[in-house]
């Protein structure tokens, strides 16, 4: 349960957003440690856990990150980045199971006044392989993308190349039978 009021809570959820330039400075080890035990309660399809995370603050090994994605380049100006590494075992209820687990993370890091960005990894040689490679990820588990974490750059809000809109509520939801409309 939030222990803050729930407009307060909800505000905080839909002003989430994706974080891609960070400050210099490090990721205090016990916020890092609170992030980690959130990620590690996030549920799972009966409760596997199928997941393991990495976490990454060398910087030799983020930039190698950093090129294994078409818009992974972010994570290069990152102070740590947490490489999500899952069982690949169920592919139908691991990709639900990793998003759950990613959201969790940037939410923890949001509630430290931190900032946090989904880096997504390219498949095969130049992405997933590279990355397993460089962490030593075994062969059977799937890497799909990289989360990370750091104080946001003020000209972060300037700096983002997505616009950040939504689609309007009746776009998106129905009452009843689908394409009614939201009330
Ligand atoms: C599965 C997934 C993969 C993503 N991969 C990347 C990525 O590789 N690089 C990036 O800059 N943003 C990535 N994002 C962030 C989205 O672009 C972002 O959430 C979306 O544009 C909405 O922007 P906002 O969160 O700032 O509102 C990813 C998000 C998701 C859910």
């Amino acid at each position: 349960m939030p222990t803050t009021d729930p407009i307060a809570f909800t505000r905080q959820l839909r002003e989430l957003r994706q974080t891609r330039r960070f400050t210099g400075q490090s990721v205090p080890e016990d916020v890092l440690a609170d992030i980690l035990d959130v990620a590690r309660w996030t549920g799972s399809a009966k409760n596997t856990q199928p997941w393991h995370f990495i976490v990454v603050t060398d910087t030799s090994a983020i930039q190698i990150l950093s090129e294994a994605g078409q818009f992974a380049g972010f994570l290069a100006g990152a102070p740590l980045v947490i490489v999500v590494a899952m069982a690949g075992k169920s592919p139908r209820s691991e990709p639900y199971d990793e998003g759950r687990l990613s959201e969790r993370i940037m939410l923890a890091a949001d509630a430290h006044g931190l900032g946090a960005g989904t880096g997504w990894f390219a498949p095969g040689a130049a992405g997933e392989e590279r990355v397993k490679h460089a962490l030593g990820i075994p062969d059977e588990m799937r890497v799909l993308q990289a989360v990370a974490i750091g104080y946001p750059d003020d000209a972060d809000q300037r700096a983002r190349t997505v616009i950040g809109g939504r689609k309007q509520i009746d776009e998106v939801v129905s009452r009843g039978r689908f394409g009614t409309g939201s009330r």
